[in-house]
């Protein structure tokens, strides 16, 4: 195994940024290639919490390099004040795609603006202006990282550009400056980093390297396959990879699906297995389910059958990893969402419309439980899960921490020390 993806199979925050920090130990460069500010990954070191929302997991591992994909939207306060976090050694590690688009405070505002308007029809969005960031690169007027190490650009074309942009927006009259100051800001401290990541990592491989892709998101928030219009801007799913980074999703040679035994949501859209009152309230205390990002309590539900093999097709998954297994200890039996009812007929699949979605009744079944997790008493449930889905578990996260995982799989000197 060579090259790898992770992936988050429901709405986000399933523990990808911990499953990507055990696996990043054995490879050379780990990938983000869609998403930017609005993901949050958290990795406990010992006790020492550690949460990222640009830089990919791989750039707390000495010697592992870090590359922002063309496929993301970058947001230069947020990512200069992620850099100041790391050590200055590792920005030498760290490469940003010159094709990434850059998010300035009119997209900020934008976002803040829509889903004050939207009365009662909000998306839910983390308000970081992905949305608006990614509708202006589809709309061929976005800024990219590469035009701010043009010579002349900052000065003398970016005021005129987003003066054009901004005319008739509800915007303030400073965000033309704001905007100038804090590309030059990324300029000045990263200007040497923005590359054409896209060579970089055609050469990478060809010299052997091993790659590691972190998705950020879902595949329920995937901009096609997701719970639309409840979805984000990009591309989560395996499929992104492509797109996101130039490098062909042919070489990749397994695609694990990062999965809680529950599930979450934030924001709003359809949840068919969402939990309400003490129930929710318990799983949401126990599971500890507040957004890495914008601190809001996440909605919370059994696990969903159904969603998950949506998941399985769209990433052509190869295996699964559990996380917070730990949470559920002690329950003599686990429910979980095995079809629907809709307009009282049973189904088996994911509807696409979100008014079907909103209506379905989960069936539920009960799973066998475990007492305190490892890797023997996951067995049955997991057997279930591969009944149900065709694919296996090959990673259980059983804590917060690093060293709290365990491999049911070897994954051939991917994981140099899980530490
Ligand atoms: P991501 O966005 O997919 O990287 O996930 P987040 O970091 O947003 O949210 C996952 C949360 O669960 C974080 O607070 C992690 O520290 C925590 N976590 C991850 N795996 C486990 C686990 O196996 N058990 C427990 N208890 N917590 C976990
Ligand atoms: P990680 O990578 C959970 C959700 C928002 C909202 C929708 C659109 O940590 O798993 P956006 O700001 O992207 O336009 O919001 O997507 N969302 C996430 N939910 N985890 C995330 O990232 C998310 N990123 C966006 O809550 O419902
Ligand atoms: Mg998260």
């Amino acid at each position: 195994m060579r090259h790898i993806c992770v992936v988050g199979l429901n709405w986000g925050d399933e523990g990808k940024g911990k499953i990507v920090d055990v696996l990043s130990s054995g490879v050379d460069v780990v990938v983000r290639y869609q998403g930017g500010a609005n993901a949050g990954h958290t990795v406990y070191i010992g006790d020492v919490k550690k949460v990222l929302h640009h830089l990919p997991m791989g750039i707390l591992h000495e010697g592992v390099a870090a590359v922002l994909g063309n496929g993301m939207v970058i947001e230069p306060r947020g990512l200069l004040e992620e850099v100041a976090t790391i050590p200055e050694s590792a920005i030498e590690r760290l490469f940003l795609s010159d094709r990434a688009h850059v998010v300035l405070p009119h997209h900020t505002a934008l976002d803040r603006s829509r889903e004050e308007d939207r009365n009662g029809k909000k998306i839910g969005t983390t308000l970081r202006g992905i949305g608006p960031a990614y509708q202006d690169k589809s709309a061929r007027r976005g800024v990219r990282l590469g035009d701010l190490v043009r010579p002349g650009f900052i000065e003398d074309k970016l005021p005129k550009k987003l003066a054009e942009r901004c005319d008739g927006l509800d915007v303030t009259s400073g965000v033309i400056e704001e905007s100038v100051e804090l590309c030059r800001q990324v300029r000045d401290r990263l200007g040497a980093q923005i590359t054409d990541t896209q060579v970089l990592l055609a050469d990478r491989h060809a010299a052997g390297e091993r790659f590691l892709f972190e998705g950020a998101q879902g595949c329920l928030l995937d901009l096609d396959f997701g719970t639309y219009p409840f979805v984000t801007s990009s591309s989560p799913s395996f499929l992104g990879v492509g797109p996101g980074t130039g490098f062909s999703p042919r070489k990749i040679d397994h695609v694990v699906g990062v999965t809680k035994v529950y599930c979450t949501r934030v924001g709003e859209g359809p949840f068919p297995s969402e939990l309400r009152g003490e129930e929710e309230e318990s799983l949401r205390a126990a599971g500890n389910e507040y957004g890495a990002t914008t601190g809001r309590p996440r909605r919370v539900g059994w696990l969903d059958i159904p969603a998950l093999r949506h998941a399985v097709l769209l990433n052509d998954l190869d295996s699964f990893a559990l996380t917070k297994a730990d949470v559920l200890d002690g329950r003599d039996t686990i429910p979980v969402t095995v079809g629907y009812r809709l307009d009282g007929r049973e189904i088996h699949h994911f509807p696409t419309h979100v008014d079907d979605l909103s209506r379905v009744e989960p069936i539920v079944e009960e799973w066998p439980g475990w007492g305190t997790i490892d890797e023997h008493t996951v067995r049955p449930f997991a057997d279930k899960l591969e009944e149900a889905t065709g694919i296996p578990v090959s990673i259980l996260s059983t804590g917060k921490r690093r060293d709290e995982t365990v491999l049911l799989t070897p994954f051939d000197g991917y994981v140099g020390a899980v530490r």
